[in-house]
């Protein structure tokens, strides 16, 4: 046996006869699924991971095309492929939600339910959802912001996370249903565009860069918001989903850490790059959003919990952007 046949056998084995997991991404397309999926897939087995979205034509196999919100689509799903995990990465992001709020809340409420009651009924071992600094606001300590603070977003996208943390909290205590959540910061990645977020200036000011040497801001050069490299943010998901579930603590959704820039500090990092990027400033609609959120947050309880550490700071996460754009 080649040592790629003995990998997939000790795996099968491994699931056959030790944890018996497989796992299923929706909205596996997105900025957080291509990369979540290769990871789980490396640890797991590609045949383990199941890979859905809307558009599932970039998928590589086993892929299905999956709207969320077909919650008789979802549940046979789940029952034929005998799935024990599920990684619900669908949501409509702040600044698209704006602008149908309606159907943000629709689509981020609604996606979430289905696959808790699934859990609920027993058919799903482990569930993990994200929420997201958007779901703090104007009323929350910007700096260093704890994991128990006021929230009041401001946003349908913020106030969808608030309330998803909540009914993640709830189906916990009262069903016992093991779901796990971090607090994305703005996640920052070469391989797949976001879209539709406010912290999305932070990924085309390196397109720009790349591009036109010149890249105009739609939040204004003091903006300071907490982010992290995509590589980070996909080890501290697995960090979290592996942890014991005794360990796991805070059950609506941890704070987590890696760095906290400005558009203009950002600039400037990249100008080791770039010397001579020119900025400007047009702040528009999602300035208001970005100034109601934390700049930087304490996740003490991720470190104590369940060891979370970043490992990007601000230049090592330039410099990878830079060698891959
Ligand atoms: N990156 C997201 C957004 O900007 C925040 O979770 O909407």
């Amino acid at each position: 046996m080649d040592i790629e046949a003995n990998l997939i056998f000790v795996r099968s084995f491994r699931n056959t006869f030790g944890r018996m997991e497989k796992a299923l991404v929706l909205g596996a397309a997105g900025q957080i699924g291509t990369e979540l999926v290769a990871a789980l897939r490396a640890k797991w087995g590609t045949e383990n991971v199941i890979a859905t979205d809307l558009r599932p034509e970039a998928l590589e196999a086993p892929a299905f095309a999956l709207n969320a919100m077909d919650e008789p689509a979802l549940r046979a799903l789940v029952q034929e492929q005998g799935i024990t995990e599920v990684y619900h990465l669908v949501a409509m992001l702040s600044a698209t939600g704006e602008k149908m709020p309606e159907k943000a809340w629709e689509l981020n409420m609604l996606t979430l339910f289905h696959v808790l009651n699934l859990a609920k009924e027993g058919l799903l071992k482990r569930v993990f959802w994200p929420s997201s600094i958007a779901a703090f606001g104007p009323n929350t300590p910007a700096l260093d912001t704890p994991q128990y603070s006021p929230m009041d977003p401001t946003t349908v996208y913020g106030i969808s996370k608030l309330a998803g943390e909540l009914w993640c909290q709830y189906y916990h205590q009262k069903f016992g249903v093991d779901v796990r959540s971090l607090r994305y910061p703005g996640l920052i990645s070469w391989k797949t565009l976001p879209g539709g977020g406010t912290t999305d200036y932070a990924i085309d000011i390196f397109h720009a860069a790349r591009k036109e040497n010149a890249y105009t801001s739609f939040l204004s050069e003091d903006t300071r918001l907490p982010m992290m490299h995509m590589e980070d943010a996909i080890r501290a998901t697995l960090s979290l989903m592996e942890a014991p579930s005794e360990s796991v603590k805070v059950r609506t959704s941890y704070n987590v850490s890696g760095i906290d820039f400005t558009p203009a500090e950002l600039a400037e990092n990249m100008r080791r790059h770039y010397p001579d990027l020119a900025m400007s400033y047009a702040p528009d609609f999602r300035q208001a959003i970005a100034a109601s959120w934390p700049q930087r947050m304490d996740d003490a309880e991720a470190r104590a919990d369940w060891g979370w550490s970043p490992r990007f700071d601000l230049s090592s996460m330039v410099d990878d952007m830079v060698a891959h754009i």
